[in-house]
Protein backbone atom coordinates (compact mmCIF):
# COMPACT_ATOMS: atom_id res chain seq x y z
CA UNK A 1 0.00 0.00 0.00
CA UNK A 2 2.64 2.66 0.64
CA UNK A 3 4.48 1.37 -2.62
CA UNK A 4 1.35 2.68 -4.38
CA UNK A 5 1.22 5.82 -1.91
CA UNK A 6 4.57 6.66 -3.68
CA UNK A 7 3.32 5.39 -7.04
CA UNK A 8 0.32 7.81 -7.04
CA UNK A 9 1.49 10.31 -4.96
CA UNK A 10 -0.75 9.87 -2.42
CA UNK A 11 0.39 10.57 1.50
CA UNK A 12 -2.67 8.84 2.88
CA UNK A 13 -2.17 5.06 1.54
CA UNK A 14 1.70 5.80 2.37
CA UNK A 15 1.13 6.38 6.15
CA UNK A 16 -1.61 4.03 5.91
CA UNK A 17 0.80 1.05 4.25
CA UNK A 18 3.55 1.79 7.00
CA UNK A 19 0.79 1.46 9.97
CA UNK A 20 -0.69 -1.86 8.51
CA UNK A 21 3.65 -3.11 8.00
CA UNK A 22 4.21 -1.82 11.52
CA UNK A 23 0.99 -3.47 13.48
CA UNK A 24 1.51 -6.47 11.17
CA UNK A 25 5.35 -7.02 12.58
CA UNK A 26 4.79 -5.87 15.95
CA UNK A 27 1.74 -9.27 15.85
CA UNK A 28 4.00 -11.41 14.60
CA UNK A 29 7.17 -10.89 17.19
CA UNK A 30 4.54 -11.23 19.88
CA UNK A 31 3.32 -14.43 17.86
CA UNK A 32 6.83 -15.97 17.62
CA UNK A 33 7.40 -15.60 21.07
CA UNK A 34 4.16 -17.15 22.21
CA UNK A 35 4.84 -19.96 20.41
CA UNK A 36 8.27 -19.89 21.41
CA UNK A 37 9.99 -19.94 18.01
CA UNK A 38 11.82 -18.05 15.87
CA UNK A 39 10.22 -16.18 12.61
CA UNK A 40 12.41 -18.12 10.33
CA UNK A 41 11.27 -21.34 12.24
CA UNK A 42 8.02 -20.10 12.07
CA UNK A 43 8.15 -19.34 7.84
CA UNK A 44 10.41 -22.09 6.47
CA UNK A 45 10.23 -25.14 9.42
CA UNK A 46 7.74 -28.06 8.13
CA UNK A 47 5.68 -27.18 11.68
CA UNK A 48 2.10 -27.41 11.17
CA UNK A 49 1.54 -28.39 7.99
CA UNK A 50 -0.34 -31.75 9.62
CA UNK A 51 -3.67 -31.16 9.31
CA UNK A 52 -6.32 -32.56 11.80
CA UNK A 53 -7.37 -35.55 10.01
CA UNK A 54 -9.07 -37.54 12.74
CA UNK A 55 -6.72 -40.41 12.91
CA UNK A 56 -3.47 -40.49 15.33
CA UNK A 57 -0.53 -40.18 13.69
CA UNK A 58 2.81 -42.62 14.24
CA UNK A 59 2.69 -45.37 16.11
CA UNK A 60 -0.56 -47.34 16.59
CA UNK A 61 -1.77 -45.83 20.25
CA UNK A 62 -3.13 -48.83 22.37
CA UNK A 63 -3.68 -46.41 25.56
CA UNK A 64 -7.65 -45.80 26.34
CA UNK A 65 -9.43 -42.44 26.81
CA UNK A 66 -12.27 -42.08 28.53
CA UNK A 67 -15.46 -41.25 26.38
CA UNK A 68 -18.43 -39.61 28.41
CA UNK A 69 -21.87 -38.27 26.91
CA UNK A 70 -23.05 -34.55 28.06
CA UNK A 71 -24.83 -36.17 30.39
CA UNK A 72 -22.11 -36.94 32.55
CA UNK A 73 -20.07 -33.31 31.67
CA UNK A 74 -23.21 -31.68 33.15
CA UNK A 75 -22.89 -33.26 35.93
CA UNK A 76 -19.04 -32.76 36.66
CA UNK A 77 -19.78 -29.25 35.68
CA UNK A 78 -22.44 -28.77 37.90
CA UNK A 79 -20.70 -29.96 40.87
CA UNK A 80 -17.82 -27.44 40.49
CA UNK A 81 -17.33 -24.33 41.93
CA UNK A 82 -14.65 -22.77 39.72
CA UNK A 83 -14.24 -23.46 35.69
CA UNK A 84 -12.17 -22.47 33.35
CA UNK A 85 -12.92 -22.22 29.79
CA UNK A 86 -9.89 -22.98 27.22
CA UNK A 87 -11.59 -22.10 24.08
CA UNK A 88 -9.52 -23.33 20.55
CA UNK A 89 -9.33 -23.46 16.67
CA UNK A 90 -11.89 -26.32 17.23
CA UNK A 91 -14.90 -23.69 18.92
CA UNK A 92 -13.77 -21.16 15.71
CA UNK A 93 -14.55 -23.93 13.14
CA UNK A 94 -18.13 -24.81 14.75
CA UNK A 95 -18.87 -21.30 15.72
CA UNK A 96 -19.94 -22.34 18.88
CA UNK A 97 -18.69 -18.78 21.03
CA UNK A 98 -22.59 -18.25 21.10
CA UNK A 99 -23.36 -21.40 22.83
CA UNK A 100 -20.29 -21.04 24.93
CA UNK A 101 -21.61 -18.25 26.72
CA UNK A 102 -25.10 -19.44 26.96
CA UNK A 103 -23.69 -22.22 29.12
CA UNK A 104 -21.13 -20.33 30.67
CA UNK A 105 -24.40 -17.72 32.25
CA UNK A 106 -25.81 -20.99 33.14
CA UNK A 107 -23.39 -22.11 35.18
CA UNK A 108 -22.62 -18.35 36.42
CA UNK A 109 -26.41 -18.07 37.45
CA UNK A 110 -25.70 -21.33 39.64
CA UNK A 111 -23.28 -19.33 41.57
CA UNK A 112 -19.82 -21.32 39.71
CA UNK A 113 -17.23 -19.26 38.92
CA UNK A 114 -16.27 -19.23 35.16
CA UNK A 115 -13.45 -17.30 33.78
CA UNK A 116 -12.01 -18.08 29.88
CA UNK A 117 -8.37 -18.40 29.65
CA UNK A 118 -6.98 -17.03 26.43
CA UNK A 119 -3.45 -18.48 25.11
CA UNK A 120 -2.02 -16.07 22.70
CA UNK A 121 -1.82 -18.43 19.88
CA UNK A 122 -5.39 -20.14 20.39
CA UNK A 123 -6.94 -20.53 16.96
CA UNK A 124 -5.18 -19.21 13.71
CA UNK A 125 -4.85 -15.80 13.96
CA UNK A 126 -3.84 -12.92 17.01
CA UNK A 127 -6.64 -12.48 18.58
CA UNK A 128 -8.65 -15.06 17.28
CA UNK A 129 -10.60 -15.82 20.75
CA UNK A 130 -10.55 -12.44 21.93
CA UNK A 131 -12.83 -11.42 18.30
CA UNK A 132 -15.14 -14.44 18.89
CA UNK A 133 -15.74 -14.42 22.45
CA UNK A 134 -16.54 -10.32 22.33
CA UNK A 135 -18.98 -11.55 19.19
CA UNK A 136 -20.46 -13.36 21.58
CA UNK A 137 -21.05 -10.82 24.47
CA UNK A 138 -18.98 -12.30 26.58
CA UNK A 139 -17.99 -9.41 29.37
CA UNK A 140 -14.40 -8.79 29.06
CA UNK A 141 -13.89 -9.21 33.06
CA UNK A 142 -13.52 -13.03 32.18
CA UNK A 143 -11.22 -13.05 30.20
CA UNK A 144 -7.92 -13.86 31.62
CA UNK A 145 -4.42 -13.99 29.82
CA UNK A 146 -2.56 -17.55 30.30
CA UNK A 147 0.21 -16.37 32.72
CA UNK A 148 -3.12 -15.05 35.05
CA UNK A 149 -5.26 -18.52 34.97
CA UNK A 150 -1.93 -20.56 35.48
CA UNK A 151 -1.10 -19.96 38.81
CA UNK A 152 -5.14 -20.68 39.66
CA UNK A 153 -5.04 -24.07 37.82
CA UNK A 154 -4.45 -26.08 40.86
CA UNK A 155 -7.21 -24.51 42.79
CA UNK A 156 -9.73 -24.75 39.50
CA UNK A 157 -12.19 -28.08 39.76
CA UNK A 158 -12.39 -28.32 36.43
CA UNK A 159 -10.93 -27.12 32.89
CA UNK A 160 -13.45 -27.28 29.77
CA UNK A 161 -11.20 -27.55 26.55
CA UNK A 162 -13.10 -26.47 23.73
CA UNK A 163 -12.27 -27.52 20.57
CA UNK A 164 -8.17 -26.63 21.24
CA UNK A 165 -5.85 -29.15 21.29
CA UNK A 166 -1.77 -27.67 21.16
CA UNK A 167 -2.39 -24.57 23.28
CA UNK A 168 -2.89 -27.13 26.63
CA UNK A 169 -0.66 -30.04 25.22
CA UNK A 170 2.09 -30.78 28.24
CA UNK A 171 4.09 -32.30 25.72
CA UNK A 172 5.30 -28.51 24.83
CA UNK A 173 6.84 -28.30 28.55
CA UNK A 174 7.52 -32.10 29.80
CA UNK A 175 8.69 -33.49 25.95
CA UNK A 176 11.80 -31.60 24.56
CA UNK A 177 11.43 -33.80 21.33
CA UNK A 178 8.34 -32.31 20.93
CA UNK A 179 7.74 -29.68 17.78
CA UNK A 180 6.09 -27.58 19.79
CA UNK A 181 8.46 -27.93 23.15
CA UNK A 182 9.51 -24.58 25.00
CA UNK A 183 5.50 -23.19 23.76
CA UNK A 184 3.98 -21.90 27.12
CA UNK A 185 1.06 -23.71 27.52
CA UNK A 186 -2.53 -23.42 29.47
CA UNK A 187 -1.84 -25.76 32.02
CA UNK A 188 -4.97 -27.47 32.28
CA UNK A 189 -3.34 -30.92 33.46
CA UNK A 190 -3.22 -29.12 36.51
CA UNK A 191 -6.48 -28.60 37.50
CA UNK A 192 -8.78 -30.87 39.57
CA UNK A 193 -11.01 -32.29 36.19
CA UNK A 194 -10.15 -32.00 32.47
CA UNK A 195 -13.51 -31.90 30.11
CA UNK A 196 -12.33 -31.76 25.91
CA UNK A 197 -14.48 -31.21 23.72
CA UNK A 198 -13.33 -31.97 19.82
CA UNK A 199 -14.28 -34.91 17.29
CA UNK A 200 -11.36 -37.21 17.34
CA UNK A 201 -8.22 -38.05 18.42
CA UNK A 202 -6.77 -35.95 15.94
CA UNK A 203 -4.35 -33.96 16.27
CA UNK A 204 -3.58 -30.07 16.25
CA UNK A 205 -1.80 -27.71 14.06
CA UNK A 206 1.41 -29.14 15.01
CA UNK A 207 0.46 -32.80 14.07
CA UNK A 208 1.36 -33.90 18.29
CA UNK A 209 0.09 -36.09 20.10
CA UNK A 210 -2.08 -34.71 23.64
CA UNK A 211 -1.19 -36.49 26.10
CA UNK A 212 -3.73 -34.81 27.80
CA UNK A 213 -6.28 -36.54 26.32
CA UNK A 214 -4.95 -40.03 28.48
CA UNK A 215 -4.82 -38.35 31.80
CA UNK A 216 -6.54 -39.87 34.13
CA UNK A 217 -8.39 -36.56 35.48
CA UNK A 218 -9.73 -36.30 31.76
CA UNK A 219 -13.45 -36.86 30.01
CA UNK A 220 -13.56 -36.66 26.38
CA UNK A 221 -16.45 -35.53 24.80
CA UNK A 222 -16.48 -36.52 21.26
CA UNK A 223 -18.89 -34.34 18.21
CA UNK A 224 -18.90 -31.09 17.13
CA UNK A 225 -17.60 -28.41 19.46
CA UNK A 226 -21.33 -26.59 19.33
CA UNK A 227 -23.52 -29.61 19.33
CA UNK A 228 -21.86 -30.87 22.35
CA UNK A 229 -22.32 -27.81 24.20
CA UNK A 230 -25.88 -26.90 23.10
CA UNK A 231 -26.14 -30.97 24.47
CA UNK A 232 -24.63 -29.77 27.43
CA UNK A 233 -26.54 -26.52 27.91
CA UNK A 234 -30.29 -29.38 27.94
CA UNK A 235 -28.74 -31.54 30.39
CA UNK A 236 -27.54 -28.18 32.90
CA UNK A 237 -31.68 -27.50 32.67
CA UNK A 238 -32.13 -30.80 33.15
CA UNK A 239 -30.23 -30.61 36.15
CA UNK A 240 -31.83 -27.66 37.62
CA UNK A 241 -35.15 -28.63 37.25
P1 LIG B 1 -5.24 -26.74 17.36
O1 LIG B 1 -4.08 -27.25 18.13
O2 LIG B 1 -5.05 -26.44 15.94
O3 LIG B 1 -6.41 -27.82 17.56
C1 LIG B 1 -7.70 -27.56 17.16
C2 LIG B 1 -8.52 -28.79 17.43
O4 LIG B 1 -9.88 -28.42 17.15
C3 LIG B 1 -8.19 -29.96 16.57
O5 LIG B 1 -7.38 -30.90 17.25
C4 LIG B 1 -9.55 -30.53 16.16
O6 LIG B 1 -9.68 -31.84 16.66
C5 LIG B 1 -10.55 -29.62 16.86
N1 LIG B 1 -11.70 -29.28 16.02
C6 LIG B 1 -11.73 -28.92 14.73
N2 LIG B 1 -12.98 -28.72 14.32
C7 LIG B 1 -13.77 -28.96 15.40
C8 LIG B 1 -15.16 -28.92 15.61
N3 LIG B 1 -16.04 -28.59 14.64
N4 LIG B 1 -15.64 -29.23 16.85
C9 LIG B 1 -14.78 -29.59 17.83
N5 LIG B 1 -13.45 -29.63 17.69
C10 LIG B 1 -12.95 -29.33 16.48
O7 LIG B 1 -5.85 -25.43 18.03
P2 LIG B 1 -5.33 -24.53 19.24
O8 LIG B 1 -5.20 -25.36 20.49
O9 LIG B 1 -6.22 -23.33 19.21
O10 LIG B 1 -3.87 -24.13 18.82
C11 LIG B 1 -3.61 -23.23 17.75
C12 LIG B 1 -2.46 -23.75 16.92
O11 LIG B 1 -2.36 -22.96 15.73
C13 LIG B 1 -1.13 -23.64 17.65
O12 LIG B 1 -0.28 -24.72 17.32
C14 LIG B 1 -0.56 -22.34 17.10
O13 LIG B 1 0.84 -22.30 17.18
C15 LIG B 1 -1.04 -22.43 15.66
N6 LIG B 1 -1.11 -21.12 14.99
C16 LIG B 1 -1.67 -20.06 15.62
C17 LIG B 1 -1.70 -18.84 15.00
C18 LIG B 1 -2.29 -17.69 15.76
S1 LIG B 1 -1.62 -16.25 15.59
N7 LIG B 1 -3.33 -17.87 16.57
C19 LIG B 1 -1.21 -18.69 13.70
C20 LIG B 1 -0.67 -19.82 13.06
C21 LIG B 1 -0.63 -21.05 13.74
P3 LIG B 1 -10.71 -32.89 15.96
O14 LIG B 1 -10.34 -32.92 14.51
O15 LIG B 1 -10.49 -34.15 16.69
O16 LIG B 1 -12.08 -32.33 16.19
Amino acid sequence: ASAAGYAIDNPVLIIAGALVGASGIILTVIMCKAMNRSLSNVLFSAFGTAESTGVVTGEADTRTVRNYGPEDGAILLTNAQSIVVVPGYGMAVAQAQHAVRELCDLLQDQGIKVAYAIHPVAGRMPGHMNVLLAEANVPYDQLKEMETVNPEMENTDVVLVIGANDVVNPAARDDPQSSIAGMPIIEADKSRGIIILKRSLGVGYAGEQNELFFNDKTMMLFGDAKDTVMALIQEVKALAE
